[in-house]
């Protein structure tokens, strides 16, 4: 058994939820529920990032207090990360007065590391990010993100020196000490990291008001992303607590547009605390609907509240962790997201379970006992999971589903029922439902409400009972 620590990027809240948040959320769920069923002790952190002037200039628009508004949203997440049947044991909120002084006591330990200069030069509040001036020509003085130009500022900050650091990141990267998954992306970072320059931390209270102040100048406030990434660590109760049985993390979940922030500013942090780095950042892709960012603009947001309500969040969590790849860009539409319930969920999963458990409960079959099935004894699945390749633990799983349905048709069980004996056809139907449990156990980590339902309905020793409505009723 292994103590394990998994997180996800944390949220702005200068908005409800959408669709793109849910896959920090589930990736690390199934991370989560994989180790725990592994007999891990498991530490899933998440939260929400609640300072910064995104958030302040929305509540100010709405005309609400600005820590009411940051409650509501926060509220908000969590109820997101409720309806997806997701387990965090942890919601740590950057506003959380505790969080508060960890952070500048972090700050203090840093200051060796920290100068005050002046910066004049190009920042995106989308990203709440300062842009080189590399950047601002490539991007034409637009953000690709956010579709908006970027702000010209002249202000005195201080600064982390990330060149004390550098060459000790791209080591650790190289050597993949921090690993960094996918691999393409890695090589971005590795390239990105060449010419990174010293990173701006502060920003004027004139600028910034909704911050965390800097210990000792209350003309300045901490940059959002030292405030947001110092959660990892404040959460498990650093730097008065002793951290060493959780950290350093063992995955860390976060979409590739910051995957920057945490293999750059996030190391040079941690190597300046005298900590360890975390074991793996794992960098998603991106949501997109017909190939396209989804924007307000566009109109082609989606509500996941409105796809989880369209068919339960079993079927949200299936289409989400299965053909949105767990490393690149993928599509949601609602015409595949059809296709996806329709023809896989209710076809290949739901009819049969209703079918065998039919067979079984018209024949008397009972399973006599099954033993514990331990998730890591298939080979392959194992190393997809150890890799992080989620999709395509979960395509395998789910062939092995396929591959029970072909089987029904090559051996039918209804003609050894007229034609066999019942010693023959509780043979068949035993070893069918136990090759479907076992799927079922592979499952169990992308889609926790379904497959424990099948498992209470082959549950060895006692009757079984087809579900009275199929478990994924078509339209
Ligand atoms: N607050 C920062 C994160 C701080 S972590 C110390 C932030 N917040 S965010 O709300 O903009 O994004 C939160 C997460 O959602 C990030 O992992 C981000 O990549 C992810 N996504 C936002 N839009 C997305 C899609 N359309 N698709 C997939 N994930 C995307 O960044």
């Amino acid at each position: 058994m292994s103590k394990i620590y998994v997180t996800t990027a944390i949220p702005y809240v200068n908005g409800a939820p959408h669709i793109g948040h849910v896959m920090d959320y589930l990736l690390a769920d199934t991370y989560y529920r994989y180790h725990t069923k592994l007999g891990d002790e498991v530490r899933f952190q998440t939260g929400t990032d609640e300072h910064g002037n995104k958030v302040f200039a929305k509540a100010k628009a709405a005309g609400i207090d600005v820590s009411d508004y940051a409650s509501q949203n926060s509220q908000k997440f969590k109820d997101l990360i409720a309806l997806l049947n997701v387990k965090p044991t942890g919601f740590i909120r950057t506003t959380d007065k505790d969080h508060e002084r960890r952070c500048q006591e972090i700050w203090k330990k840093l200051e060796s590391h920290i100068y005050k200069s002046s910066y004049e030069g190009w920042y995106c509040e989308g990203c709440e990010n300062f842009v080189t001036q590399k950047e601002y020509d490539e991007n034409n003085g637009v953000c690709p993100d956010h579709q908006k130009p970027y702000q010209k500022i002249s202000e005195e900050n201080y600064y982390l020196r990330i060149s004390d650091f550098k060459d000790k990141i791209i080591k650790a990267i190289q050597d993949d000490e921090l690993l960094i998954l996918p691999d393409f992306r890695k090589k971005e970072i590795l390239e990105l990291l060449k010419d990174t320059p010293d990173v701006s931390v502060s920003r004027p209270v004139k600028s910034l008001s909704w911050g965390v102040p800097i210990p000792d100048d209350d003309s300045q406030v901490m940059y959002v992303w030292i405030d947001a990434l110092s959660n990892y660590i404040t959460a498990l109760g650093y730097p008065e607590n002793d951290i060493s049985d959780f950290w350093p993390a063992d995955a860390q979940f976060v979409g590739k547009d910051i995957l920057r922030f945490h293999t750059i500013i996030w190391p040079a942090m941690l190597m300046g605390l005298g900590l360890p780095l975390p074991k793996v950042i794992c960098s998603h892709g991106f949501i997109l609907a017909n190939g396209q960012k989804m924007s307000k603009s566009l109109g082609n947001v989606v509500d996941p509240i409105e796809a989880i309500n369209k068919h339960g969040v079993d079927a949200f969590r299936y289409y989400f962790l299965r053909h949105i790849d767990t490393f690149v860009d993928s599509d949601f539409t609602w015409d595949k997201f059809e296709d996806a319930y329709n023809n896989e969920l209710a076809n290949d999963l739901g009819n049969l379970v209703q079918r065998l458990a039919t067979l079984a409960n018209k024949n008397n079959i009972v399973i006599d006992s099954t033993e514990e099935i331990a998730i890591d004894t298939d080979r392959q699945y194992s190393d997809f999971m150890n890799l992080f390749e989620f999709s395509k633990a979960f395509d395998y799983a789910w062939e092995k589903v396929q591959n029970i349905n072909k089987r029904i048709d090559v051996e039918k069980p209804w003609e050894i029922a007229k034609n066999g004996t019942a010693d023959q056809l509780k043979e068949c139907l035993t070893s069918l439902i136990k090759e479907l449990l076992f799927a079922n156990e592979l499952l169990s980590p992308f889609l926790p409400g379904v497959t424990e339902k099948i498992s209470t309905i082959f549950k060895a020793g006692q009757e079984i009972i087809p579900p009275k409505t199929p478990l994924f009723p078509k339209n």
